[in-house]
């Protein structure tokens, strides 16, 4: 594949310690970059470039009506290269989101090739610490200039890269977190399984006020009865209930999550019994109570396998498994990241190489 390189005449070094990264602090030197016309045959060739502005005039549409949507996923350093986690999932996933906000759809295969012709530049901007990795951002903005609600014709999708470590100040340890019973993230029919940027500003306010409170993240319910369990802030969620893992069925409000999915599949391998249901937060605070619910943990891209010590609700706090990392999560989290790092053989046919 030919892609157009602009070498970046000022390059930075790639940050030297690895257990410092945090999560999405540092950027690469370069941005992949593509643009869309609907009156010029559509997209055009990826371009990479040094990282820097986009520069978007004050009335690219994006800023104003939203039509912004995204993806994340992750490039792991292994004892045999580099390596991707399901990459073409991640495009799928655009194009649906992008459907759903009436934007352009991407070829995914060249988009997986592209990524890698960048990742062979910037290789040496992913992590080589056990547990961090380069964490790739795609995103799609519409940036016609105009003003007036209508669906755009120029669109611009870039993809820029960062070496991170954990998501979570706790690592692969217990975190706490809170019911929301006041706010709501989505409704059916809205765009809650889209990846668009408007969903992470509507979840902002439960999570400044949730961080206020000490929980690291927000339980959500369904908007319409706030009865039933759908997702945490950026993680999809499982509970572990008599040996069974069990988790929200995909119902229109919630992403269709690639660690979630993996997960289910991990635990057909592991011969784990695992279900996709409706659960209500009665349901899950009575199975705390009574101790049939012995484990809670989230699921995503950033943060992997997220154990959770403890779910509040209405200002009572309910605490899982002794705050204590659960065996099944263990289990799971070893065989995700034995995958991901090439440790485990990948009998999913998950991996993508890069050279
Ligand atoms: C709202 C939301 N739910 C779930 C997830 C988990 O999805 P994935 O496992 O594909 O990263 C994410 C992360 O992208 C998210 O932002």
């Amino acid at each position: 594949m030919e892609i157009k390189i602009i070498e970046n005449q000022n390059p930075k070094q790639p940050p030297k310690d690895d257990s410092k990264l945090g999560f999405g602090n540092f950027f690469s030197n370069h941005m992949l970059i593509m643009q869309y016309d609907k009156n010029k045959g559509g997209w055009g060739p990826a371009e990479i470039k040094p990282y820097g502005v986009l520069g978007l005039e004050p009335a690219a549409a994006c800023l104003h009506y939203g039509q912004i949507v995204w993806e994340g996923m992750k490039c792991y350093h292994t004892r045999d290269g580099l390596r991707l986690f399901r990459p073409k999932d991640n495009f799928n996933r655009l194009n649906r989101s992008a459907d759903r906000m009436c934007m352009p759809s991407v070829d995914v295969d060249y988009m997986v090739d592209a990524l890698k012709e960048f990742l062979k530049l910037e290789k040496d901007w992913v992590p080589k610490l056990k547990g961090t990795s380069l964490y790739i951002r795609p995103c799609m903005i519409a940036h016609e200039t105009f003003l007036g609600l209508h669906k755009a014709d120029k669109y611009l999708l870039f993809i820029i890269l960062s070496p991170s470590g954990p998501y979570f100040k706790e690592g692969f340890n217990p975190i706490k977190i809170m019911v929301e019973d006041k706010y709501v993230r989505a409704a059916k029919g809205g765009t809650g399984e889209a990846k668009t940027a408007g969903n992470y500003a509507a979840s902002l306010k439960s999570a400044v006020e949730a961080k206020k409170k000490g929980f690291s993240q927000t339980l959500w319910l369904d908007s319409i009865e706030m009865k039933y369990v759908e997702e945490v802030g950026a993680m999809n969620i499982a509970f572990v209930i008599n040996d069974e893992v069990i988790t929200p069925e995909l119902d229109g409000t919630i992403l269709h999550g690639i660690t979630r999915n993996s997960v289910l599949e991990i635990c057909g391998k592991l011969g784990i019994k695992a279900s996709e249901r409706r659960i209500s937060i009665d349901e899950v605070i009575e199975r705390i109570e009574n101790k049939s619910l012995t484990e809670t943990f989230g699921m995503g891209t950033a943060a992997i396998i997220a154990p959770v010590g403890s779910i509040s609700y209405r200002d009572q706090e309910h605490i899982i498994n002794d705050f204590k990392v659960g065996p099944n999560a263990k289990r799971i989290y070893d065989e995700l990241i034995g995958i991901q790092y090439g440790d485990i053989e990948d009998t999913f046919n998950w991996i993508d190489k890069i050279e």
